[in-house]
C-alpha cells in the first residue's frame, strides 16, 4: 500500500525520550509487517523557539496540514517559562491545533487490568473503566478575544481572558461526542457551568437541541463541571462519554488519567473535519507534558505515546490489525509486570524509558 507519510514533533523534555519508543515501533511493523511509512522530523516548541526564535515555524504547520499524520511529543519547560507568550513553547502546540482546526479531542481513560492496583482509588471503582473524553480543543477561552492585561483608569491593572462558543462550534464537537456514543455505550455527558456562564447555558440549548433532532437513541445527560469532577473520582464508571469545552475538558482528562495508574498511560488524538478532499488532518499526543522534573533520566512512561500512535494507526492510516496488536503488547507487557516507576506496585522493579520499548517490541515479536 501507499506509504504513510507521518511528521514527528518530539518537542521538549521527555518528549523525544518517549517519541524514541514510537520510533523503534515503527521500525518494527516496517520490518515484520507490510506497512510502509515516510517518517520525516519537525521542531516544536522550545526546541524550535532555540532554533527560530518561535514556538513552530510556518514551514512546520504547512508541514503538519500536508502530513497524513503528527504525533506530537510534548512541548515546554521552566527555561522558557519567561518567554513572550506567543513564542512560548505552549504556543507552537495552540497553533498547531487551531490552523489545522483539529476541533475534536478524544482522550480515552482506559483502566487496563493489570494496573487495577497502581491506581489511587480503590480496586472496584476503576476496574474495567472505560470512558471517552471529547474535549472541544480549537476555541473557549483559551482562544477567545479580548485578551490581556490593561491598567485601570484609577490605578491598577486587570488581566482578561473570553470564553467563547458559536453554535456551529458546539454543534461539530457534539456531533462526534453522539457519534462516538453510539459505537460505544450509547450515553452522552455534556459538561459545563450553564448555572453560572452564559456561554454554558447556551452549550446545554445546543446540545439539547441537537440531540432532540438527530440523536434522540443516544442517553444524554448535562453535568456540572464541579460536579463532574466530583463524580470523576467518586463513581467515574457511570460515564461513557463526557462532550465538554477546551478549559473543562484540559482539566477533567488530567482528573480521569489519574484513574488509569498514571498520566502516563493517557493517549489522545485530535481531528479536524473533512476537508473537500475529504482528508481529516489529526495530531497525536499523549496527555502529559513535558515533565521537566523526570527528563532526560530515561525515567518517562513511554505508554501513552505508544497508546497516541496506536491510535493514530486506527484512525488514521486505516491499520486496525496494527494498531491491536500493539494494545494487545502492551496489555501482555503490563500484565508481565513490566513497568516504569510512575505505574510501579510494591514488589516490582522498576525500568527505564527505552527498556520499556524494549519489552514492549520483545512481547511484539512474541505475538506474531
Ligand atoms: P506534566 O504532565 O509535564 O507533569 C506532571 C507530573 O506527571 C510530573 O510529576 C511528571 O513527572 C509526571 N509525568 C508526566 N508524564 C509522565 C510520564 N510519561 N511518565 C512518568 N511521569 C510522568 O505537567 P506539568 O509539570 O504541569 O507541566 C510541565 C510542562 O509541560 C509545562 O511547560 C507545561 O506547559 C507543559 N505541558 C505540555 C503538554 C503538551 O505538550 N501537550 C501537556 C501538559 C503540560
Ligand atoms: C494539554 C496541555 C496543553 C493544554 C498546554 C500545554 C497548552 O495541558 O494538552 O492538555 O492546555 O491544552
Ligand atoms: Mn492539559
Amino acid at each position: 500500500s501507499d506509504a504513510k507519510n507521518l511528521l514527528f514533533l518530539p518537542g521538549d523534555g521527555i518528549g523525544p525520550e518517549v517519541m524514541g519508543q514510537v520510533r523503534k515501533i515503527i521500525e518494527w511493523l516496517t520490518k515484520n509487517r507490510s506497512v510502509n511509512f515516510n517518517l520525516s522530523e519537525g521542531l516544536v516548541g522550545g526546541a524550535c523557539y532555540e532554533a527560530h526564535k518561535c514556538a513552530v515555524t510556518d514551514e512546520t504547520v504547512q508541514d503538519a496540514m500536508d502530513a497524513d499524520a503528527v504525533m506530537l511529543g510534548a512541548v515546554g519547560g521552566p527555561q522558557w517559562d519567561n518567554v513572550e507568550r506567543h513564542a512560548r513553547p505552549e504556543a507552537g502546540l495552540l497553533r498547531l491545533r487551531k490552523e489545522m482546526d483539529l476541533f475534536a479531542n478524544l482522550r480515552p481513560a482506559v483502566v487496563f487490568d493489570a494496573l487495577v492496583d497502581s491506581s489511587t482509588l480503590k480496586n472496584e471503582i476503576v476496574q474495567g473503566l472505560d470512558i471517552m473524553i471529547l474535549r472541544e480543543l480549537t476555541s473557549g477561552v483559551y482562544f477567545g478575544e479580548p485578551r490581556g492585561v490593561e491598567d485601570l483608569p484609577g490605578g491598577g491593572q486587570k488581566g482578561f481572558d473570553t470564553q467563547v462558543y458559536t453554535d456551529a462550534e458546539i454543534i461539530r464537537a457534539a456531533h462526534v461526542a453522539f457519534d462516538l456514543a453510539k459505537k460505544r455505550g450509547g450515553k452522552v455527558h455534556s459538561v459545563e457551568k450553564a448555572n453560572v456562564m452564559e456561554s454554558g447555558k447556551f452549550w446545554r440549548e445546543v446540545v439539547t437541541k441537537l440531540h432532540a433532532e438527530q440523536y434522540s437513541d443516544i442517553k444524554l445527560e448535562h453535568m456540572y463541571a464541579d460536579n463532574c469532577a466530583m463524580q470523576l473520582v467518586r463513581n467515574p464508571k457511570q460515564f461513557d462519554v463526557i462532550l465538554t469545552d477546551n478549559l473543562f475538558g484540559d482539566l477533567l482528562s488530567d482528573c480521569a488519567a489519574m484513574l488509569t495508574g498514571s498520566l502516563g498511560m493517557l493517549p489522545s488524538a485530535s481531528l479536524s473535519g473533512k476537508d473537500e478532499n475529504g482528508k481529516v488532518r489529526a495530531m497525536y499526543e499523549p496527555v502529559h507534558g513535558s515533565a521537566p522534573d523526570i527528563a532526560g533520566q530515561d525515567l518517562a512512561n513511554p505508554l501513552a505515546t505508544i497508546l497516541s500512535f496506536s491510535m493514530c494507526l486506527r484512525y488514521s492510516f486505516n491499520m486496525a490489525a496494527e494498531a491491536d496488536l500493539l494494545d494487545q503488547g502492551v496489555q501482555n507487557v503490563l500484565g508481565a509486570g513490566v513497568r516504569t516507576g510512575d505505574i510501579m506496585q510494591d514488589g516490582m522493579k522498576a525500568i527505564g524509558c527505552a527498556a520499556m520499548g524494549d519489552a514492549l517490541i520483545a512481547e511484539l515479536d512474541k505475538l506474531v
